[in-house]
């Protein structure tokens, strides 16, 4: 088993507020390697607030998050640091790409602190691999104020996938995107998961994304459905 989530339940208490909001209410998920999931329900319900915790941004007011076999946790900081930075990559709905980078800086950016000559030299190969793959080679040098918005989500899809994750996850990957654009980008993210051998868990508003993938779930009023 990939990552696997048990009885995960979220609750925000507003301040000034007695009134609990429940968000999540005993999820669980299971999630196997190579699979690809998606997630669709109403602005709210709590699509990305289940994603944070799959990707340990965020966490669980009880219940437990399983990664490759371990709880989170039961991990120390730098243990939760290294999963975040080599065993999840994310995509968000805005890109969020540094605008004083390039695109390949950007791609290179999860490698920052690595001092590694020879770790270094096979991302750069990676990265110029991926680069092409997406269809970017001639843009490597570009700032992403100097790039469409589906060039800059698939240079953060890049990135995402620089450190060889083994479960991406995408919280409205296409949010931004024109149809055939988005239709694009899913196509890639699909071949992808397979070319790179890796797990999809996408949060989507589109039907046609999430048909495209192995399992469709639906949250709805804190619950997970397979629909
Ligand atoms: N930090 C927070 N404090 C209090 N409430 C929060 C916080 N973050 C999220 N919420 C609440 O949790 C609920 C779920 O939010 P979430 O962002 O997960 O929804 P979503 O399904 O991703 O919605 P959308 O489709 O609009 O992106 C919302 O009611 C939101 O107001
Ligand atoms: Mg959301």
């Amino acid at each position: 088993m990939l990552a696997e989530l048990r009885h995960i339940t979220k609750y925000y208490e507003p301040s000034g507020s007695s009134v609990r909001n429940q968000v999540l209410d005993d999820i669980s998920l299971q999630i196997n390697n190579n699979e690809r999931i998606a997630i669709v329900g109403p602005s709210g319900s709590g699509k990305s607030t289940l994603l944070n915790i799959l990707g340990t941004l965020d966490k669980p007011s009880s219940g437990n998050v399983i990664l490759d076999g371990n709880p989170v946790d039961q991990m120390n900081e730098t243990r939760l640091a290294e999963i975040r930075n080599t065993f999840v990559g994310f995509v968000f709905q805005m890109h969020h790409l540094l605008p004083q980078l390039t695109l390949l800086e950007n791609v290179l950016l999860p490698l920052l602190a690595q001092k590694d000559k020879s770790i270094l030299k096979s991302a750069n190969d990676r990265a110029l691999h991926l680069i092409d793959r997406v269809g970017l080679s001639n843009h490597l040098h570009q700032y992403p104020s100097q790039l469409s918005v589906g060039e800059c989500q698939r240079t953060a899809i890049v990135r995402a996938l620089i450190n060889h994750p083994r479960l991406l996850l995408a919280d409205e990957p296409t949010g931004s995107l024109d149809a055939a654009n988005s239709e694009q980008l899913t196509t890639l993210l699909a071949e992808l998961n397979r070319e790179q051998n890796i797990a999809l868990v996408i949060v989507t508003h589109s039907m046609e994304l999430a048909a495209k993938m192995d399992r469709i779930y639906q949250l709805r009023e804190g619950k997970l459905s397979i629909l």
